[in-house]
């Protein structure tokens, strides 16, 4: 039987029974990824588009072998492996046990099995018929939301070690499009996510970090591919992905010259070889991508759905409203103007006041960015009854209480430093190299994960009452060099990769004792936005620019990839625009606030109090609704953007000038509303109303949705109404 089985494979192998080609389809509620085998067994991508309504007709899709002359390559592989026939940029590079390095993978199997309700998962697995090298790819298929989430995981089958020098997350191919138009974003510190519109090039083109932590800083790993020409709001093909993984990434996307499109996407194999022991599998992360024929306000709602029902903590529940002290009194504080800022979160209305950096650390205490980090004591001096005593006051105040942690990293003046060494990430030969001061701890090392669990598992066991983190991470990795791996045997390359396992499961554990604690995903701004993060976190801090007209361009950006329930806006005296301009854009997300109330005057305080109410009364829409973007600020002189109910009986439209060009100074023309119901009726509120002005809007006349989304109307923003927020509700 044994021999019999032998046989078969090698006939197999030798392409005698592969005549018939293995279709697989990966269908969603819209559109279908087709897998086909070549003559040789080899997997390649021929279909990535519309679902068809019969789904055997993929059969009848044209082989195609897209080979380069010579065999040098499949440029349709579904995962393209290095050193043998294929010569293009890989998926997949092996050093294999006896050091060669040249790796095939057949198609062996696959299978498709329900996961949950509209969830199945299929898995495609690819053998080198050599090598005991085993790929397994994992297209996990949220139907109703088009988004698929694609893995793969490598096995080693050899008897010793081999080296993973390249191990992409996905693979994909698009046979037919011509024009690719790749909208990727770059930034630097309070200037993230510019975007960048590409018109493909022939030849590869890369995103791709290796900053190690804060790896958002320059590039962050979202971005989305229009096919044809650039997709607009409401028409054109595109995808939107993002890869779920907080360290170095890599996307190539690589156009052939059949005009076909290949996209390799995965952790940067930058420094970054692999080691797996005999049997050893090793997990990509998730590539997570949503695609859509009718536009980009589509591909996002879905994004955002599958946000919702399954990557972002808690993303169908509620937010807290907060106050923020950061920005109010950077380090200086101590217990007394603390307790005196409480009361003013209570005035405002707001459910929280959140504590920022600088309450701890003794000997070198945290009065500035350059000392005190690792030691998570509260400052004796600043803090002298403690963090119990400031819940206690918070909760007498009416408020709850968060607070600020960066446990990832260390100072170099600080007690942990000196006591642990071994635990900080630096290259021993070298003089240190700082950012902000500070140098990052070894998440590799697991005495190093059982410290940064501690650092929060003792905030929390000694005061129980604390209701939100805001998780920061401000360093990037320099002189990459780890102790613990160097104890171990284990290659120096691995620490990239390692760090970021090791920073999911400290959070898993985390996240196991405390499910339900809401946390803020900061990286020195944002540095670190990426739903493999998300699914530890409740909300995220896009940049720490809280310039309200800048944050229209960021909060524009992000809302792409990100529900604006996640997105979390402060107001804040970063700049001197009015208070109005800035509350109405933080209103677009979770709103906050980072400012002393005491220095509002009347007028201010009264508005405040009345936009936290509006805001209360909105933020179901806000955080459960649908968005649309109605005015693109990068092409028009004002930016547009709505939420609107499931049900369709209540929105929230955000309007924004953001020039003040002459055209600004007369009334636009009316805008034409999206989402409504056509036959409902609805009346329009200006809300968010600076005390002694009115509005211009007739708040009496009814309009059907029809007449909404097809005339339009007019939000009348000029240069003296620089922001406009509506509510609008069906009438009965
Ligand atoms: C960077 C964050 O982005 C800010 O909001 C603030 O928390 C500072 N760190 C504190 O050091």
């Amino acid at each position: 039987m044994k021999n019999q089985l032998l046989l078969f494979y090698c006939l197999l192998s030798a392409g005698v029974f592969a005549q018939r080609a293995t279709t697989i389809s990966i269908e969603s509620k819209d559109f279908a990824l087709v897998l086909q085998t070549d003559k040789e067994e080899r997997l390649g991508t021929i279909y990535f588009g519309k679902k068809l309504a019969n789904a055997v007709e993929y059969e009848s899709i044209p082989r195609q072998d897209r080979k380069v002359d010579g065999n040098a390559g499949i440029y349709n592989s579904v995962y393209t492996p290095s050193g043998s026939w294929n010569l293009l940029e890989p998926a997949l590079s092996i050093k294999h046990a006896d050091g060669h390095v040249s790796t095939e993978l057949k198609y062996v199997s696959h299978r498709t099995e329900r996961v949950s309700d509209g969830v199945s998962l299929t898995t495609v697995v690819l053998r080198d018929p050599v090598y005991a090298t085993e790929v397994t790819l994992f297209y996990k298929v949220y139907a109703a939301q088009n988004v698929i989430e694609q893995w793969s995981t490598l096995k080693n089958g050899e008897k010793q070690p081999v080296l993973l020098e390249k191990y992409a997350s996905a693979n994909l191919y698009f046979p037919t499009a011509d024009d690719y138009w790749l909208r990727s974003y770059h930034g630097i510190w309070a200037r993230e996510m510019k975007p960048e519109l590409t018109r493909l090039p022939y030849g590869i083109h890369t995103l791709d970090s290796k900053l190690g932590t804060r790896t958002n800083l320059f590039q962050p790993p979202s971005f989305m591919l229009s096919f044809g020409a650039p997709a607009t709001e409401t028409t054109g093909k595109v995808l939107m992905a993002n890869l779920a993984w907080s360290g170095n990434f890599k996307i190539d996307f690589e156009k052939d010259s059949y005009n076909g499109l290949r996209v390799i996407a995965g952790i940067n194999p930058a420094a970054s070889e692999y080691q797996l022991a005999p049997g050893q599998e090793f997990k990509t992360p998730s590539l997570i991508y949503c695609y859509s024929e009718n536009g980009l306000g589509e591909a996002s709602r879905n994004m955002h759905r599958w946000a919702k029902n399954y990557r972002l903590l808690d993303g169908n529940g509620t937010r807290l409203t907060l106050l923020n002290n950061w920005e109010a009194t950077y380090f200086d504080f101590d217990e007394k103007k603390l307790v005196g800022l409480f009361a003013g979160a209570k005035k405002l209305g707001v459910d929280m006041f959140l504590l920022d950096d600088g309450w701890f650390a003794n000997k070198y205490p945290r009065n500035g960015d350059a000392a005190g980090l690792g030691d998570w004591q509260e400052n004796k001096k600043k803090l002298p009854s403690g963090l119990g005593y400031l819940v206690r006051e918070a909760t007498a105040a009416g408020v709850k209480f968060g607070i600020w942690v960066e446990p990832e990293m260390v100072n170099p003046k600080s007690e942990l430093y000196e006591k642990h060494l071994d635990w900080v990430i630096r290259e021993p030969q070298r003089p240190e190299h700082y950012f902000r001061n500070q140098l990052v701890l070894d998440l590799s090392n697991p005495e190093v994960q059982d410290h940064v669990f501690g650092v929060l598992d003792n905030i929390f066991t000694k005061n129980p009452d604390v209701a939100y983190v805001k998780w920061d991470c401000n360093a990037v990795i320099y002189n990459a060099f780890s102790k613990y791996l160097e104890s171990k045997k284990l290659p120096q390359t691995q620490l990239y990769v390692d760090y970021v396992k090791g920073l999911y499961s400290v959070l898993d554990r985390l996240r196991a004792k405390y499910p339900k604690v809401p946390m803020m995903l900061c990286s020195g701004g944002g540095g670190r936005v990426d739903y493999g993060a998300l699914q530890y976190f409740t909300e995220f801090w896009l940049s720490d620019n809280t310039d309200p007209l800048e944050r229209v361009f960021i909060q524009w950006e992000s809302s792409y990839f990100f529900p604006m329930i996640a997105s979390c806006n402060h107001i804040t005296d970063w700049s001197k625009v009015g208070l109005k301009y800035r509350n109405d854009v933080a209103m677009m997300g979770k709103m906050g606030y980072d400012i002393v109330v005491d220095h509002l005057t009347p007028d201010e305080l009264a508005f405040s109090q009345a936009a936290v109410k509006n805001y209360r009364s909105l933020s179901d829409v806000i955080w459960q609704g649908d968005l649309y973007r109605i005015s693109d600020p990068w092409e028009k002189p004002f930016a547009g953007v709505m939420m609107v109910s499931a049900d369709k009986s209540r929105a929230v439209s955000f309007n924004y000038v953001v020039s003040n060009r002459y055209e600004m100074s007369l009334s636009i023309s009316p805008i034409k509303l999206q989402g409504l119901d056509p036959a409902k009726k609805y009346r329009i509120t200006e809300i968010n109303l600076f005390p002694g002005t009115q509005s211009s809007l007739d708040a009496k006349a009814v309009y059907s949705g029809e007449y909404l989304m097809n005339v339009g109307f007019n939000p009348d923003m000029t240069l003296q109404r620089t922001s406009v927020v509506l509510e609008i509700s069906e009438v009965k």
